[in-house]
């Protein structure tokens, strides 16, 4: 798909105007049930826990960004991977990659594992490493690429070739860089997942998370974990995030513009020992995320030297907000040892990469020399 054909899909996907008023908003069907026209004739909508026309339309939009066939939409990412995992059963591992998603990783850990499900981290980056790493019981793989807060890049199309040919699904959570500038299922993908809490929805209005599959028989099987789970996304909110949507690609352009020139200028900056961002051409991600994806992206980190102080430094931001998050309009800073991967472990954090001392920073749209700004003067007020 191009480009334009994607900026016209955002805007016009699945609906043109609405067939009874000719509103050219979709409107919001704020209803749980509905009138069941003929005893024992099956409708598209009976209860709104299974379909519901404003979450229908929402489904069927992302199925089209994602070059994929069915699309479901849920109250969070959460919501999305709890039911992401329903797929499998007692005595089946999933493959996860080191820097998974903290959230993901207590869900397999804390509870998936109570009903026998077992998870290891291996490293996604190395497909040659990959292929020795499925076991018998081995049914999934999960991916991010770019990975949070480190930002490593998996080669997307290789690993699910693996996958593929080990008869396992692969899954690649796309949080970050939407299908805007990178579409897994192109790349052999099984299934995406979306945080649209993030990027897609943009606006820090709404937490919703989305599921896209291409095989019809994983599909029919889906759905009823959807409509069983029911952590189904509100038709106020699925509004919401429709209208979010429509202006992810100007958004993300100038994010992942702003970023890379924010990465580019902290390279400049001895305050920051490492900057970590796959849209750098010295970033060891740069190749492979270039070839098969638009963009590195809004989201940057860096490690801030030992001759500053941490606390200091984030309480003296102003424009970078000091929030769990990102992908919204504001920009926002986290602090991953304290926050985002906090309820990991320490040893556990240092083999992820992620020191005391490293800094997310999600680029939002603020004025770019405001935000390079607002850096510098939080560097000139942690000074030790
Ligand atoms: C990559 C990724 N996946 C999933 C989630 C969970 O999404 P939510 O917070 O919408 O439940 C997050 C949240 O930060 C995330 O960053």
């Amino acid at each position: 798909m191009t480009k334009d054909e994607f900026e016209t899909l955002l805007i016009r996907g699945a609906f043109e105007t609405d067939p009874t008023t000719g509103a050219l908003t979709p409107p919001i069907y704020q209803t749980a049930t509905y009138k069941q026209f003929e005893l024992g004739v099956e409708q598209r909508f009976d209860y709104s826990r299974s379909a519901n026309p404003t979450r229908a339309l929402l489904e069927d939009r992302i199925a089209l960004l994602e070059e994929g066939r069915y699309g479901y939409a849920f109250s969070s990412g959460m919501a999305a991977i709890t039911a992401v995992l329903c797929l499998f059963r007692s005595g089946d591992e999933i493959l996860v990659p080191r820097d998974l998603y903290g959230g993901t990783l207590r869900l397999l850990d804390a509870h998936f594992k109570n009903f026998g499900m077992n998870w290891r981290a291996v490293d996604t980056t190395d497909p040659d490493s990959l292929g020795r790493a499925f076991s018998s019981s081995t049914r999934a793989i999960i991916l991010e690429s770019p990975t949070n807060p480190t930002l490593r890049v998996s080669d997307i199309a290789a690993v699910c070739e693996i996958a593929r040919s080990r008869k396992v699904l692969s899954i690649v959570d796309n949080t970050f860089l939407t299908p805007y500038f990178q579409r897994p299922i192109t790349m052999g993908a099984d299934i995406v997942i979306h945080s649209a809490t993030k990027y897609l929805a943009g606006h820090n209005d709404v937490l919703a998370g989305l599921v896209v599959l291409n095989d019809e028989t994983l599909a029919e099987q889906f759905l009823m974990i959807q409509k069983s789970t029911g952590g189904v996304l509100p038709p106020f909110d699925s509004y919401l995030l429709l209208r979010g949507m429509k202006t992810l690609a100007v958004r993300l352009d100038r994010e992942s513009e702003s970023a890379l020139a924010i990465a580019k200028w902290l390279l400049s900056r001895q305050e920051a020992t490492h900057v970590y961002y796959p849209g750098l051409e010295t970033d060891p991600g740069y190749a492979i995320n270039s070839r098969q994806a638009g963009s590195a992206g809004g989201l940057l980190s860096f490690d801030l030297d030992e001759k500053h102080d941490i606390k200091k430094f984030t309480s003296s931001l102003e424009l970078f907000t000091l929030a769990e998050s990102l992908g919204s309009v504001e920009s926002m800073a986290c602090h991953p040892a304290t926050m985002s991967h906090a309820s990991i472990s320490a040893e556990m954090r240092e083999e992820m990469g992620i020191s005391y001392r490293l800094i997310r920073l999600a680029v939002g749209l603020e004025g770019l020399p405001h935000l390079i700004r607002d850096l510098e003067k939080a560097f000139d007020a942690s000074k030790l």
